[in-house]
């Protein structure tokens, strides 16, 4: 892809592309394209895109600033383990980024990685000699491995190949990088890159598993194209603001901006049973709600995700409790409370059976279909806005397909919410179950609609005005 260049920004300009391109976890050359590309897509004229309250607004742009939780790193030091893959070269941004914030960086790179980054890059750009060899005659004596892995606040292993996770999870330490991770005592975080196949290959998901449970902490990896052409799914490495995101998140926990708080997220379907192999259910993924979920924790809100049946994994660093039915869902959101937040994301079914078969219906041939008694199930949302424990902040979902305004405005007030983010869920808008999505949040007295983004982007977006409503403990939007 040919590089960019743009000459003569102002400096309020250069600013915003800044904040936004850390809000977004991407290079400022990365943002700048994706704008032009927004253009060229939906033929938008630039000033509807520059004048969005995200870009303008000083006070989102500091919430945005402070949910990718950029951080300062005084005097940490990083041990920064590069392993053999097509994003090593996104280390040298990584590196960059962290001195930038005062932090120190000691790289290590494996066998592997040398293929993809020098040694001599690499020590220009960290101020700091490479380490690579395991017996090195020289360091053995002065800095050997066993003080490598000590004299460190945080190890990031970045990235992190298959090949090294299994190492990791299987305790080898036939080099220098996996001898380091056998013999720190410091936490580390590790950032994954492989092509999807092998991300998501049975070995790969039991070595991920190993290592949360050995305490590992993960960043990404996040979902696009891969190097090889034609291939996508879930293997990027995280980008390096994601990374020192989630570095801040480990060395300076304080800085989170909604630390302290705790927050309820419902997300998903709920399935209704029917008889024992039947059930009532709606087409939601479970997308939204789990991003939500995750940007809440990012900010560092304590999150409790109520789950109905979904085919995709649990957010890191949120409880998570799987629920099948609406009583269940209401019963573990009940349990939940206090909380300060609370956003109800699951298309929760309005119905269940009345009587739920206790053996397969069976066909009754000539006798037609059986009939269904339907009884209404608890409005969970509904509940929480008139309940003696009420989140100080409740957001609830509007999934519509006509009148999107009327009936939200109506569920608002009906539900007793501070906010209802409504939606179209036409099946031609593509919603249920798609990565995008069309956001109008509506509040008492005003609403905003926002741009078309991925799901993940709305789940930031809706932290970074619920950060904005607790700096100013009101309802402003
Ligand atoms: N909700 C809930 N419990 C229910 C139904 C809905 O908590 N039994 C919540 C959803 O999580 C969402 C909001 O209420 O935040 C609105 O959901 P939606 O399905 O759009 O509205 P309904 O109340 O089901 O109304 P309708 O189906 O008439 O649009």
């Amino acid at each position: 892809m040919p590089s960019i260049t743009i000459r003569n920004l102002d400096e309020e300009t250069k600013q915003a592309l800044r904040e936004r391109a850390a809000r977004n976890g991407r290079s400022m050359e990365e943002e700048a394209r994706l704008l032009l590309s927004q253009l060229r897509d939906h033929d938008k004229k630039p000033e509807a895109i520059f004048a969005s309250k995200a870009w303008s607004s000083p006070a989102t742009a500091i919430a945005n600033a402070q949910i990718t939780a950029d951080p300062n790193l005084d005097g940490k030091r990083i041990l920064l383990i590069i392993g053999g893959g097509i994003a090593a070269y996104k280390c040298l941004d990584l590196i960059r980024r962290i001195r930038e914030r005062g932090g120190k960086v000691r790289p290590v790179l494996t066998e592997a990685a040398q293929a993809f980054v020098t040694p001599l890059s690499v020590g220009a750009i960290a101020g700091d000699r490479v380490f690579s060899e395991l017996f090195d005659r020289d360091d053995e004596h002065d800095i050997g491995h066993i003080r490598l892995s000590r004299e460190a606040d945080l190890l990031v292993v970045a990235p992190a190949t298959a090949d090294l996770m299994a190492k990791m999870a299987g305790g080898h330490a036939n080099d220098l990088a996996s001898t380091i991770l056998m013999a720190t005592n410091k936490p580390v975080l590790v950032a994954p890159a492989m092509n999807p196949a092998m991300w998501n290959h049975p070995a790969t998901v039991r070595n991920r598993e190993t290592l949360r449970h050995d305490g590992i902490r993960f960043v990404g990896p996040n979902a696009g194209e891969m190097a090889e052409s034609g291939e996508a799914g879930t293997g990027r490495m995280a980008e390096p603001m994601e990374i020192l995101s989630a570095i801040g998140g480990i060395i300076s926990p304080d800085l989170k901006p909604l630390s302290g708080k705790r927050a309820i997220v419902t997300s998903g379907p709920t399935h209704e049973p029917i008889d024992p192999v039947r059930y009532i259910a709606n087409r939601s993924s479970g997308k939204q709600g789990h991003a939500i979920a995750k940007a809440l924790a990012d900010a560092g809100a304590e999150v409790i995700l109520v789950s109905g049946p979904v085919n995709i994994e649990a957010p890191r660093n949120v409880e998570t409790i799987h629920v099948q039915t609406a009583r269940e869902m209401q019963k573990m959101v009940e349990t939940a409370l206090p909380a300060d937040i609370a956003v109800m994301v699951a298309a929760v079914a309005d119905w269940r059976t009345e009587n739920t078969a206790d053996e397969k219906m069976k066909k009754q041939d000539g006798k037609g279909p059986a009939s269904l008694r339907l009884t209404e199930n608890p409005d969970i949302l509904k509940e929480l806005g008139h309940h003696g424990k009420r989140p100080k902040l409740l957001v609830g979902f509007a999934a519509e397909t006509e009148k999107l305004a009327e009936h939200a405005k109506a569920k608002l007030e009906r539900k007793g919410c501070d906010w209802i983010l409504a939606n179209d869920v036409s099946p031609s808008g593509g919603v249920m179950g798609g990565d995008s999505n069309t956001i109008r949040l509506f509040s008492k007295d005003s609403s905003e609609t926002w741009s078309t983004m991925d799901k993940q982007s709305v789940a930031r977006q809706l932290v970074n005005r619920i950060i904005e409503h607790f700096e100013t403990e009101t309802v402003t939007v």
